[in-house]
């Protein structure tokens, strides 16, 4: 008999309690970097991407001088959103409620009548600004003033990125969608594998279960790597993918025969297949909803017949695979508001969920703590945050 004690999962509590949620906040999503878009939407000064993460609006803008500042979209005068979804603002930011205007630096530059406001100092009134960073062409911003150095916060990130060159990959997918479900719940299923021989059939005839092996790291990453199979699968459409893929130029072995899934904490997912790459957000909008965001990118030299069709069965494929997550999160979500479950254990296979959950611990320690009431009381205590700087 072994004297190991298995490692456990978060405790029920957190995937539906408003305080862990408002913790979350607090200790995660205000201090990690976060995941806003990929630098094919901001090449022009002026391009802009939008995002409204765990409450918090946060705009990156290409400036003038050509620089990327990230800012909190917020207006200085009535808190309205200022910008929307992605585009190109021109040669300023409107708020669309009084018409303040900020340059593309943040500065206010003008508002209506001002004269009504004796003594308001303009320039002390910019757009918060917040930290930026990019990635493997992938655009980050954070709430920190003074946030882990990007790179660092990644590990080896964009070295595992790097054989798709993602930078120079152009975006032809966007979509969203709102899951009735904790962001950690979506997040907890993506990083096993375990589910797959019952859960997703058409996985496992594509792809060699036995190697799917999760690699988890000291940094905020982890990543799943799935062999495809050479045997041909008895479903039409996955047979017809498999006849047909063919890697991006350039990518060569192992990446041009895998899939390949990146977690990055707290919730991006990056899905790696030798056609095509995307990445899959989940962020929360409360602690019993989460919004999902996606973005696909391909090569930009592939746009013939043959790859189009390519890419229509890969996302087919996937489409069920998260039809099939999606009824799986649902009835874990249902158990985890049990009164009798507390928390469950971790197998071997499920090495990614514990390091998801060990940097969960590691932001707020009242994590640990089984009991509802005892974490709740914990979170307002002196374990449950964080003291400012440390
Ligand atoms: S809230 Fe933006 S101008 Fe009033
Ligand atoms: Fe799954």
């Amino acid at each position: 008999m072994s004297a190991e004690i298995a490692p456990r999962t978060l405790p029920a509590w957190a995937y539906r309690s408003p305080e862990f949620f408002q913790a979350e906040r607090r200790e995660i999503f205000a201090r990690t970097w976060l995941l806003v878009g990929h630098v094919s939407q901001l090449r022009e000064p002026g391009d802009y991407v939008s995002m409204t993460i765990a409450g918090e609006p946060i705009a990156v803008v290409r400036g003038k001088d050509g620089r990327l500042r990230a800012f909190s979209n917020v207006c200085r005068h009535r808190a309205a959103r200022v910008l929307d979804g992605a585009g190109n603002c021109g040669k300023a930011m409107r708020c669309p409620y009084h018409g303040w205007t900020y340059g593309l630096d943040g500065q206010l530059l003008a508002i209506p009548e001002k004269t009504g406001f004796p003594g308001f100092d303009k320039d002390a009134n910019g757009l918060w600004p917040l930290s930026v960073g990019v990635a493997a062409g992938f655009v980050f911003a954070s709430l920190a003033p003074d946030p882990v150095p990007l790179a660092e916060h990644l590990g080896p990130f964009e070295e595992w990125l790097a054989p798709y060159r993602p930078e120079r990959l152009v975006r032809y997918g966007v979509g969203t969608d709102v899951l009735p479900i904790n962001w950690k719940n979506s997040i907890d299923n993506y990083l096993e594998g375990y589910h797959i021989p019952v859960g997703h059939p058409g996985l496992l005839r594509l792809l060699d279960y036995k190697r799917y092996l999760v690699e988890t790291t000291g940094s905020a990453v982890s990543i799943a790597r799935s062999p495809m199979r050479d045997k041909a699968s008895n479903v039409w459409q996955e047979r017809l993918y498999q006849r047909l893929v063919r890697p991006m130029p350039g990518l060569r072995e192992p990446e041009n025969r895998e899939w390949n899934f990146i977690f990055a904490f707290p919730g991006m997912t990056f899905n790696l297949y030798p056609d095509q790459i995307d990445f899959w957000l989940n962020y929360p909008l409360d602690e019993r909803r989460t919004m999902t965001v996606w973005n696909t990118f391909r090569p930009p030299e592939t746009s013939g017949r043959r790859d189009r069709l390519v890419r229509r069965l890969n996302t087919r494929i996937n489409m069920l695979v998260q039809h099939e997550d999606n009824e799986l999160t649902a009835r874990v979500q249902e158990g985890l508001g049990s009164s009798l479950y507390r928390a469950g254990v971790i197998g071997e296979r499920e090495n990614g969920l514990l390091h998801f959950h060990d940097l969960v611990r590691e932001a707020i320690p009242a994590a640990a703590i089984d009991d509802e009431a005892e974490g709740v009381s914990a979170l307002a205590g002196p374990i449950g945050a964080r003291a400012p700087g440390d």
